[in-house]
């Protein structure tokens, strides 16, 4: 079985994740969405709402599971057999980040690659930062986060609640 992690904060996710792990999900028999508990990171979000998130939008995938990790992905990667790690690459400037992260993951553990697929071009400007910047602000994220999160999100981040 072709095990594919799709890992990331996902603090939220976003229609740029989703169209990443739909692509993914095509490939591979299996893909694992692997949410990083990063309590350092400060997220918004705690692990289980990401989670919860997580698992109402991709409920429609039945080749797909979502899961928490903590530590490194790579030894999460052996762990769970996976041929792959999956990324989406926005623009030139996610490359070195990426590239270098690829190169230390393979270095640990040298039975998974990363793939990178390139992202949908409406996509391009998605981020999970941009959509918690524009929610705060009271903005209309309706076309960047799947309907079912939405609210959750706005109750979450808006300033004027
Ligand atoms: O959505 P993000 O925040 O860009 O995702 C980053 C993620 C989770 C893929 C990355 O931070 C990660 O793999 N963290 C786990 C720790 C690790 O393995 N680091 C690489 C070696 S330094």
């Amino acid at each position: 079985m072709k095990i594919a992690i799709c890992p990331g904060s996902f603090d939220p996710i976003t229609w740029g994740h989703l169209d990443i792990i739909r692509r993914a999900s095509v490939m591979f028999d299996k893909v694992i969405v692997a949410v990083l508990v990063n309590p350092e990171k400060n997220p918004s979000f705690t692990a289980e709402e990401r989670l919860a998130m997580i698992n109402e939008v991709i409920a429609d995938m039945p080749n797909v599971e979502a899961e928490c990790f903590e530590g490194l992905l790579a030894d999460y990667a052996r762990m769970k057999h996976a041929q792959a790690i999956v990324k989406g690459l926005r623009a030139v400037t996610d490359f070195e980040y990426e590239f270098q992260m690829s190169l230390i993951n393979r270095k640990l553990n040298p039975e998974t690659d990363t793939i990178f697929l390139t992202t949908s071009v409406q996509h391009m400007y998605l981020s999970s930062s941009m959509v918690k910047s524009v929610a705060s602000f009271g903005g209309d994220i309706s076309e960047f986060v799947p309907e079912c999160i939405c609210e959750q999100i706005k109750q979450r981040l808006c300033r004027k609640n």
